[in-house]
């Protein structure tokens, strides 16, 4: 864990002169909407106050010196040489100079520290931060000129056709395009876009971290997405009319039940279900409906729990906890699953004793801590520093 004086420190340190390129790029929560967004459903993330920092110069030969400062490990290389050597930060870091390249947009040679206070494998979108912000730095150091919406794009496309992890837009999107105060209910079919003020009046977002590191590179991710696929042709089959699963109704899915493989329906109505939840969800915020909007959570976890089937005993265990913890409206397991972190909506006034109940309890059936983050909802990836 550093902070950004830890990284531009080390900078100077290791470079011996001040970066003339500093970007801040966040993770993201997601009140809800999981497993949504490659099926071309809505999602309804925000980005956070925890951020990874670049601190970056060109160089004059064509080398890049890239050092994670977080984990400690520095690489070398040629700036043609993107060839993969197993380290998975490094592979997302070449997928992005891939891209650009491919656009004729090049860089050059390259110093860059970067770390944060970004948990890894927590849920939280480390990878995506890592994606979006170094694409910043490529994009300002190369001239490319592309937006944040592109940017957004194009780290996505770098997921899925350098690195091999099939995720749908959320997580790049909300890193790039976050915005102080403010969720981003967002249509992953076209990218259509509404901020909406996150106004919680007496309550606070709470991240309780199992502990358990979950990763998107892990072949259950990419299961799920086949097992959409398949429900999709089942469904298109019945219904025409249907582009992605997002476009089914929940009653649509039911009436195809005996039909499907009972995995392929348990997903697809999973996927029905939280399409309609998302919508729900942004009136009960919208209209200040505390308990509904906690309901929702709580199904969605159950969804994800017994349909979707991407949670663990770790998971279950802390929303199991905060179910039955007055003042606890909501919680649920955020992100890809398997692992990661619980969202939960808390009421100010008890958020100090469900931390210290919820991690004794957790601390005494599984012999470990469960980290607790308090999360404020800020701005997507910035430049702070330009020479
Ligand atoms: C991961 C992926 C996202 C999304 C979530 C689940 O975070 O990167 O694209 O699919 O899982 O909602």
């Amino acid at each position: 864990m550093h902070q950004l004086t830890d990284i531009t420190k080390h900078f100077v340190l290791q470079f011996g002169a001040e970066p003339s390129l500093v970007i801040q790029s966040p993770g993201r929560i997601n009140l809800i909407g999981e497993h949504t967004d490659y099926n071309e459903g809505w999602v309804f993330p925000a980005a956070v106050n925890k951020y990874l920092w670049f601190a970056c110069s060109p160089r004059t030969d064509a080398a890049l010196h890239i050092t994670a400062l977080d984990i400690n490990e520095h690489a070398v290389f040629p700036a043609d040489d993107l060839s993969k050597d197993g380290r998975l930060w490094l592979t997302y870091l070449k997928g992005i100079l891939f891209l650009f390249r491919q656009e004729g947009y090049d860089p050059g040679g390259l110093n860059c520290v970067f770390g944060g206070n970004l948990p890894i494998g927590a849920g939280m979108s480390s990878s995506a931060a890592l994606e979006v912000g170094f694409a910043a730095a490529v994009n300002h150091l190369s001239g490319a000129g592309k937006s944040r919406v592109e940017l957004a794009q194009l780290a996505q496309r770098s997921s899925r056709e350098f690195v091999g992890v099939p995720c749908g837009i959320m997580d790049q999107f909300a890193s790039s395009m976050g915005k102080k105060d403010h969720f981003i209910l967002l249509d992953c079919r076209d990218l259509s876009f509404t901020y909406i003020p996150a106004i919680l009046d007496d309550y606070q977002l709470l991240l309780l971290d199992t502990g358990v590191t979950h990763s998107n590179a892990g072949s259950e991710y990419g299961t799920r997405v086949a097992e959409c696929r398949q429900g999709l042709v089942f469904l298109q089959q019945a219904y025409p009319d249907i582009v992605a699963l997002r476009d089914a109704e929940v009653v649509q899915v039911q009436a195809l039940a005996a039909l499907m493989p009972e995995k392929v329906y348990k997903r697809s109505l999973y996927i029905a279900e939280e399409t309609r939840r998302v919508g729900e969800a942004k009136d009960a915020l919208l209209e200040k409906s505390w308990g509904h909007l906690g309901d929702l959570m709580f199904a969605t976890h159950r969804g994800l729990q017994h349909l979707y089937e991407v949670s663990c005993p770790e998971l279950d265990f802390l929303v199991d906890f905060a179910e039955g913890f007055p003042g606890v409206a909501g919680a649920r397991l955020m992100g890809g699953g398997f692992g990661g972190c619980t969202l939960n909506l808390v009421k100010r006034g008890v958020v100090e004793t469900f931390i210290a109940e919820a991690q004794e309890a957790y601390l005494h059936n599984f012999g470990r801590e469960a980290a607790a983050i308090l999360v404020e909802i800020g701005a997507g990836t910035t430049i702070l520093h330009q020479a």
